[in-house]
């Protein structure tokens, strides 16, 4: 399975910060935002991952991911020359993802959990889509999925003046190699996007969308308003210093992944040392 990071957007609630910088190389406590999904597709198991960037930002990705080689994976990079919706990163990738299935996930969206993380184990490829739902307060903010009493999922809507349900569906998509024919079928919506929610839509039409519910356990932050990224900054300290283990690192992902050796963990750590990264890596590496 390949797996595509989707970091280029506006990001016009974070102005005037990403006036300047992409939103997913802001920090989210210790390490740079983007580190967070990263680490997501690696304990998927996803091994070849492309990045989609504006054209301006390309430069600085390619200069802190490279190539992928420190954790033992290959990352490619593509631009999107305007934001013109998730979707469009199957028409993007067409070339990277050839006869494969894919995960998408969203470059500012955080996940974290041991239910989330045994399901990530199991999903090592997929048939038809996969998705998420996570009860919010907010669901009018995004694609909302209803669900009939057998908890078969019955509608999905992108941001519903009067949602059906509490659930909204999270930044991790899974889908089989269909998904690149029906990214090319949708049309924009009223936004001019091609919405990640039409994609959905189609596969809830074909009966081959699974919608896995996330435990109030398992954490899903999206960090795209200031607050939300200085709430996630929080939790990620809070949790890092209570616990003594790392959040969101794609090294230690990679480490038990088994795709570095503990002496390989160890000196990366060693190379970020003095900001206190590097400890919990080298901590990670003696477990
Ligand atoms: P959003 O947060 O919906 O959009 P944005 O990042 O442009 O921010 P804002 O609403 O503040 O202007 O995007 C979710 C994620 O997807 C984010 O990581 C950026 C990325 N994205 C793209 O890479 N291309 C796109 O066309 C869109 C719509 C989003």
């Amino acid at each position: 399975m390949k797996g595509i990071i989707l970091a280029g957007g506006s990001g016009t609630r974070l102005y005037p910060i990403t006036k300047g910088i992409s939103k997913q190389l802001m920090p989210i406590y210790d390490k740079p935002m983007i580190y967070y999904p990263l680490s997501t597709l690696i304990s998927a198991g996803v091994r070849e991952i492309l990045v989609i960037t504006t054209p301006e930002d390309a430069d600085a990705f390619r200069r802190l991911l490279g190539t992928g080689s420190d954790w033992g994976v290959m990352i490619d990079y593509a631009v999107q020359p305007k934001p013109e919706g998730l979707a469009q990163a199957f028409i993007i990738g067409e070339d990277f993802i050839g006869g494969d299935s894919v995960a998408l996930v969203l470059g500012d969206n955080i996940f974290e959990g041991a239910g989330l993380t045994e399901i990530l184990g199991e999903i090592r490829d997929v048939e038809g889509g996969a998705i998420f739902a996570y009860e919010v307060s907010d669901p009018q903010r995004y694609g909302v999925v209803a669900f009939d009493e057998h908890g078969t999922a019955t509608s999905i809507e992108e941001k519903p003046a009067e949602p059906k349900s509490p659930y909204a569906v999270v930044g991790l998509y899974f889908y089989d190699n269909d998904v690149v024919d029906i990214a090319k079928t949708i049309s924009p919506s009223e936004r001019g996007e091609l919405e990640i929610t039409s994609v959905n839509e189609e596969y809830l039409r074909r009966g081959a969308l699974r919608v896995h519910r996330l435990h109030r356990g398992d954490v899903w932050l999206d960090t795209g308003t200031i607050d939300s990224m200085s709430e996630a900054s929080a939790y990620v300290e809070v949790i890092q210093k209570r616990t003594g283990t790392v959040i969101g690192s794609p090294e230690v992902a990679a480490y038990r992944e088994g795709l570095i050796s503990s002496a390989e963990l160890a000196s990366l750590g060693k190379a970020a040392l003095k900001s206190g990264y590097g400890q919990y890596l080298i901590e990670a590496a003696r477990d």
